[in-house]
């Protein structure tokens, strides 16, 4: 049998679930973990004896019998060098979304895994979720005629999105619509977006860390169909890093309706309330099985990388979801819609906002 030595770097929540699932399969040979934060480090590797525990990711960069690497790694900025090492040292990269903050980061990335002949791709594990994987084979097979509108409305706790918002100061719709803009892209191919409008609206978040509680982003793709996507995180706490999501999908032949609010597994407890369990958007293990994306979406890219297949994900796409959030941003800032693709007056406008948040003017 195939097997390769697979590495984490960065072994937070998003990290040790990759983390769990390699450690459970037998397609990888050994593990290689790493985290800053030694004590995070320690839990992990009492939970997954791995071959290596690391502090420092040029230990799994150096190594160069490790072939495929997951980083999940936060603050977001980090994303960038680090896939760049990995990318130069001839591994196989999954990186969680955001695939940058640069646009020119996100063509250096690309370049890279090109010129050398790697898998890379990005975590948009929605793209894992079934529901969704349902909506895609319907489209395809034409059960909804021509795609005429999609309309996606996503809430997060208020917990979750304090972590969120809080490590970076970045936007509901980089953070959490980036999601929704790459799963339904995906649906839409080979449609791409020419338009977007969008709106924030303050309320929680504001006092928190100056960021809008909502914003809800207008997309007008080149074959007429119009996006809604509706990103926030305001819920209030009813379950840890509880997500709530409502699509509806509506086309010349049919429509589809998917509830993903998780209202249907609800614990009450005298100590903690009602809680509604299994509904983060990651997922999670439930002892034998996995209910979510990412189990799912840890296994295909291992095995993208053994049977040497096309990724899911491609890094391009996820370029293209960078520049509409970006789009989407300014929109918001400037309250006018904004074409894509971006010019270099509206990528020079994005860049001074950037700059404008960083310095917290317009909080
Ligand atoms: N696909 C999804 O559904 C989903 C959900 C949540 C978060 N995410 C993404 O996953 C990523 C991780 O999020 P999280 O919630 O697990 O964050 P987290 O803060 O819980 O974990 C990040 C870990 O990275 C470690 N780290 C930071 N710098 C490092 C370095 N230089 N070397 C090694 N380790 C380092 C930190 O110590 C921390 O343990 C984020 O980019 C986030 O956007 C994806």
């Amino acid at each position: 049998m195939k097997t390769v030595e697979a590495g984490v770097i960065g072994v937070g929540w998003i990290g040790g679930l990759r983390a769990e699932t390699l450690a459970r399969t037998a397609l990888v040979d050994k593990l290689h973990l790493c985290d800053i934060k030694p004590d995070r480090l320690a839990e992990v590797s009492r939970l997954y004896d791995p071959a290596s525990a690391t502090l420092d990711y040029q230990d799994i960069i150096k190594n160069d019998k490790i072939r495929v690497v997951y980083i999940s790694t936060t603050p977001e900025a980090n994303h960038y060098p680090i896939a760049r090492d990995c990318l130069k040292a001839g591994k196989n990269v999954m990186l969680e979304k955001p695939i940058a903050l640069e646009l020119w980061e996100a063509d250096e990335l690309i370049q890279l895994s090109k010129r050398n002949n790697l898998k890379f791709t990005i975590g948009y594990s929605q793209r894992f979720n079934p529901k969704i994987a349902y909506a895609k084979k319907k489209i395809v097979d034409g059960t909804l005629g021509k795609v005429v509108s999609v309309l996606v409305s996503r809430h997060l706790s208020r917990d979750l999105g304090k972590k969120i918002a809080s490590r970076v100061r970045l936007s509901p719709v980089v953070m959490e619509s980036t999601h929704d803009l790459d799963f339904v892209f995906w649906l839409l191919e080979p449609a791409k977006p020419v338009r977007v409008y969008s709106q924030g609206a303050y309320g929680y978040m504001k006092e928190v860390n100056g960021s809008h509680d909502i914003m809800f982003t207008t997309v007008t793709m080149d074959n007429g169909v119009v996006v809604m996507i509706g990103g926030g995180w305001n819920f209030p706490p009813s379950y840890p890093n509880y997500c709530s999501t409502w699509i509806e999908i509506t086309g010349t032949e049919g429509a589809l309706t998917l509830d993903d609010t998780q209202r249907d597994n609800w614990l009450n407890t005298a100590k903690r309330g009602q809680e509604f369990t299994m509904s983060t958007m990651p997922g999670e293990w439930v002892d034998h099985v996995y209910a979510g994306g990412i189990g799912p979406e840890t296994m295909h890219f291992l095995e993208a990388c053994i049977r040497d297949t096309n990724v899911m994900v491609t890094p391009e796409s996820a370029r293209r979801v960078m520049e509409t959030y970006s789009a989407a941003d300014l929109s918001a800032d400037r309250n006018q819609p904004i074409d894509l693709p971006l010019t270099n007056e509206t990528i020079s406008g994005i860049a001074e906002l950037k700059q404008k948040n960083r310095a917290g003017l317009n909080v």
